[in-house]
């Protein structure tokens, strides 16, 4: 995929909105009440768009959308090859508007203009091709039972998919989920974020234009509440989410009563262990990008960086001095490598951290403030000395704060690594290549990347140990959940 510079100002931004109505049935609408709320700039604090917020009404009109289109109509009897070919469609479109779609990204969560057009949309066009390749090879098998009998396992799609996503990657995430829901024949009521929803209602105009038929791709933006109701809603069959620990406790409770198909992708605390064997300038760049990527908001952020004792002090220093360096300010300028935050509540979240961190008796070697006076922006920040039991070393803070934390041999990296009730990611750098496999086989995370971090592909599969979810996201493993296997009988006899 080729990288280009993109010049867009926040102006030519904004005249890409296009959609900010409810997409039900292929149509575009306002909500019941016409009730609606702002997405903000998180640049500069002003209202990009007054935008549809669904209601528990249109919930139920795009679950029977859904419903309908999954069972009856064009979907229901297209060929799995020509759901491929939507899907292939859908990314040739997405391709076709890359510099739109990163620019309308970059307005309304802030992420650097560079990341949105050569990082985010690159991987989400990938992301719908692989899936592409996969609608027609979902097969089934076939079972020896004993009599004369011929048994034989479908994969159907698991039905009317609600899937509710986060702010962080707002493009990517909805990658995740249609990729595999479409691909497996089923139908999808989607929920963006309250802080991020354009882009995803444009995916969801051009869906149309790729050819998938009305109701199979609903785009529902709101709040919680919106999302509570799709989870509760009896016609749903499935609910994937992204997002906090605490919501997935709050979904999976509110699913209960109706027992639906549940996969999360929650956050983490994840382990990023550097010996003292490692290139350390690959090692280094590793650290600093596994932890201020994306503005520190990445669910597997590489937040614990344990140091080997020898090399510890050297690996301060020069993280410290690229923390200094880095470029904080306008996302739509190319030099810019960390924009703002996401909304205030994030802002605020991270700065209790910092003063907590500090009070804790954390030392902050550098940043550890704002950084201008408008918009979200917060000084890339790095802790030392930091103990296992401090808040900033045991909760997920989601934002550029680094601590660095030194150990002194493999048996208790092992352990402190692990001690966390998260299991989303961890990284590993060594020259050692049986200590890395040991490493990599002794932490309990649902990815380990060794001499690499946040290195993703469409299929590799992603998600997380313990509390930081259940299920996995990309992949051949994806589509199991998206699928509900059915086993036919035949009497051969009769
Ligand atoms: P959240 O979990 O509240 O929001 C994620 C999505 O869930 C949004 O679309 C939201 O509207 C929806 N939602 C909220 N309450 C719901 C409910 N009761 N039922 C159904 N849907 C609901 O996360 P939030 O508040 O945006 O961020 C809080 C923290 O969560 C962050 O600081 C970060 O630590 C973590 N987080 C982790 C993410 C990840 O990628 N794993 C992504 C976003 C946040
Ligand atoms: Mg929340």
């Amino acid at each position: 995929m080729s990288t280009s510079a993109v010049a867009t100002t926040p102006e030519q931004a904004l005249s890409h909105v296009r959609q900010t109505q409810l997409l039900i049935g292929g149509e575009f609408r306002d909500a019941a009440g016409g009730k609606t709320f702002d997405t903000i700039n998180p640049a500069t604090e002003e209202t990009i768009a007054s935008v549809a917020y669904a209601q528990q009404e249109d919930v139920d009109a795009a679950v029977k959308a859904a419903r309908r289109a999954l069972e009856r109509g064009d979907w229901a009897k297209m060929d799995a090859r020509d759901r491929g070919a939507c899907l292939y469609r859908l990314a040739d479109l997405l391709e076709k508007h890359i510099d739109e779609l990163a620019a309308l990204e970059t307005l309304d969560n802030g992420k650097p203009i560079g990341e949105s057009r050569n990082v985010d949309l690159p991987l989400v066009i990938d992301v719908f091709r692989y899936y592409a390749g996969w609608a027609d090879k979902i097969e089934g098998d076939t079972v020896p039972i004993r009599g004369n009998f011929f048994t034989y396992i479908r994969r159907e799609p698991v039905g009317v998919c609600g899937q509710i996503i986060p702010w962080n990657f707002p493009l990517l995430m909805l990658s995740w989920k249609w990729g595999p829901a479409l691909a497996a024949g089923c139908t999808s009521v989607l929920k963006p974020a309250e802080q991020t929803p354009l882009t995803a209602l444009r995916v969801g105009e051009l869906a149309l234009e790729a050819g998938f038929p009305p109701g199979v791709t609903n785009v529902l933006p709101g709040y919680g509440d919106t999302g509570e109701h799709i989870v509760k809603h009896p016609d749903v069959d499935k609910v994937a989410f992204t997002g906090e620990y605490k919501t997935a406790q709050q979904i999976m409770s509110d699913a209960a009563p109706t027992l639906k198909r549940l996969t999360f992708e929650l956050g983490g605390k994840s382990p990023n262990i550097i010996f003292a064997d490692a290139d350390l300038d690959a090692a280094t760049q590793g650290a600093f990008i596994g932890l201020y990527l994306n503005q520190g908001q990445v669910c597997c952020a590489g937040s614990r960086l344990l140091v080997e004792d020898s090399i510890h002090d050297e690996f301060v220093d020069r993280l410290t001095q690229m923390s200094e360096n880095r470029k904080v300010g306008d996302p739509f300028s190319e030099e810019t490598e960390q924009g703002p935050q996401v909304d205030q509540q994030q802002f605020d979240k991270i700065m209790r951290y910092i003063e907590a961190g500090k009070t804790e008796g954390a030392q902050c070697l550098t940043g550890g403030g704002r950084d201008g006076n408008r918009g979200y922006f917060i000084r890339p920040t790095v802790f030392t000395n930091v103990r296992d039991d401090m808040s900033i070393a045991r909760d997920e803070i989601f934002g550029p704060v680094m601590n660095i934390m030194r150990f002194k041999d493999f048996d208790e990296v092992i352990q402190r690594g692990n001690d966390t009730f998260y299991g989303l990611a961890a990284g590993v750098w060594t020259r050692d290549l049986s200590k890395a496999h040991r490493t990599a086989h002794a932490l309990r995370a649902g990815t380990v990347w060794v001499n690499c971090y946040d290195k993703f592909d469409a299929a590799a599969p992603f998600g997380g140990h313990k509390m930081s979810g259940q299920g996995r996201e990309l992949g051949q493993l994806a589509l199991e959940s998206y699928t509900e296997p059915k086993t036919v009988t035949i009497n051969l006899d009769g």
